[in-house]
């Protein structure tokens, strides 16, 4: 199949990559001139476990291209997918601009019937909107579909190559039939690809980040209550994730939830909600939760140095959002690092792959350390903020010797705390006791 992605970013550049893996033919484009020649010239432009190599092998196999130009991306495609940031706009709410946008661009130069896929979060209606949009200047055939995208940063290939659903909305058959070709060959194992229609599809991922937020969001309120009764959030947290109802998967409690999704969709949801006049109490709570988690490690810190950290330097570990991205889009070490800023601190960070998009929002805020280690040189305290795997087994001896204080403060709960203490640290963490 001929396909377009227009928008290369995180979610564009993920889906045009694995869509060549199956042997479509892709053309990317997006307005961003220099990221478009990056990409021509075969250098990837975010950090995504696994996505390099495929990347490469399609370039060569001149399955994949990409371009600055709409009308050239979509000219023999069959399918267009939108991949297009949706941030909060002045209200809260999703901001659709750069969709519609492209949606009136189109109407402009389509000719012939073409499958228009809105892969970015929209909220319920968009792709009525879309059709409108569409509509004005052109009055041919065409479909608009809703098909969310669910795969997670640090694992998006994966996500991408084997889906655990693929949510698809329209009630057009030819459309549908399009749509389950080209989805066939991910769900080979089974998984279904679920049909619904379009607002249904538009809700269900709304839906499903707000139900993670939730998640996070209520076990750093258990944690919050470990905390104050003697209790430990591991322990609770193994305790109720054994049933099946219940699950494993996100109660880590921790520094609050980050990324450029939960937050901006919990609060899209919530303006959609309000917009039915709906009042989304869950959700309200969930964000005034992590609005406080967030900031619930420095105030350990600073009760820690009572309330004077002036002139204290601190090393921090983690920079990305999650471990496995070079993403920073509100990531909770920001908020630590603004906050200690501010009441006087110096930081040295180490991130092993987000220090270069740190540099361009934090500039010269931080000094940035090219391993862990060197972070650790003359700081009163080492400060974890992301679960990168290097952390989970580090060198105590070294931190030991370089830090000027033995002191840990652990937003993630990378260590257990039997053993940490034995190791002559002072630490910190979420929802656990404290070690001095
Ligand atoms: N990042 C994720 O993990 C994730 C997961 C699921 C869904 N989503 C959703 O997918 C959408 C895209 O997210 P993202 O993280 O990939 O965003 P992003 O900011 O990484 O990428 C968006 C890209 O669109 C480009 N763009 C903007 N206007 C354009 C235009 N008129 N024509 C062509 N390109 C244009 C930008 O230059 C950028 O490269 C959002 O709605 C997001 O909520 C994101």
């Amino acid at each position: 199949m001929k396909i377009a992605v227009v928008g290369t970013g995180y979610v564009g550049l993920v889906t045009g990559t694995c869509f060549t893996e199956t042997g479509n033919k892709v053309t990317c484009v997006d307005i961003d001139r220099s990221k478009v020649e990056k990409l021509s010239a075969g250098r990837i432009t975010i950090y995504e476990p696994g996505l390099e190599k495929i990347f490469l092998r399609n370039i060569k196999e001149e399955r994949l291209k990409f371009t600055t130009q709409l009308e050239e991306a979509i000219e023999d495609a069959e399918i267009i997918f939108l991949a297009l940031p949706t941030p909060p706009g002045a209200d809260g709410g999703a901001d659709l601009k750069y969709v519609l946008g492209v949606a009136d661009h189109l109407g402009k130069i389509l000719k012939g019937y073409k499958v228009i896929v809105n892969k970015s979060t929209v909220p319920v209606g968009t792709a009525d909107k879309v059709r409108a949009a569409i509509a004005k200047n052109y009055n041919g055939e065409y479909d608009v579909v809703s098909n969310p995208e669910f795969l997670r940063e640090g694992v998006a290939v994966d996500d991408f190559m084997k889906p655990d659903r693929v949510v698809v909305g329209t009630i057009s058959e030819r459309a549908k039939k399009l749509m389950s070709d080209l989805y066939a060959p991910f769900v080979r194992q089974g998984n279904p690809v679920i049909f619904m229609d379009e607002r249904s599809s538009e809700l269900t991922k709304y839906a499903a980040n707000s139900f993670l937020a939730t998640k996070i969001s209520f076990m750093n309120e258990i944690a919050q209550l470990c905390e104050r009764m003697g209790a430990d959030v591991d322990m609770v947290r193994r305790g109720i994730g054994s049933d099946d109802r219940i699950g494993k998967r996100f109660l880590f409690p921790g520094i609050g939830y980050g990324g450029s999704c939960f937050p901006k969709d919990v609060q899209a949801l919530i303006m959609s909600s309000d917009e039915v006049n709906y009042e989304f109490m869950i959700l309200k709570a969930v964000e005034k939760v992590n609005a406080l988690q967030k900031l619930h490690l420095v105030q350990k810190i600073k009760a820690y140095y009572n309330n004077d950290l002036q002139g204290k330097h601190f090393a921090l570990w983690g920079l990305a959002f999650k471990p496995n991205t070079d993403d920073i889009r509100e990531a909770p070490a920001l908020h630590i690092i603004d906050s200690l800023i501010k009441s006087g601190a110096t930081i040295s960070a180490y991130d092993p792959e987000a220090i270069n998009n740190a540099k361009g929002q934090l500039g010269d805020k931080i000094q940035y350390s090219p391993n862990p280690y060197k972070a650790l040189k003359d700081a009163d305290a080492l400060i974890i903020a992301t679960e990168w795997s290097e952390f989970r087994t580090p060198d105590f001896n070294q931190i030991r010797s370089l830090l000027k204080n033995r002191v840990i403060f652990d937003g993630r709960n990378l260590f257990e705390t039997s053993n940490i203490g034995d190791l002559g640290f002072s630490y910190i963490s979420v929802g656990r006791k404290i070690i001095n």
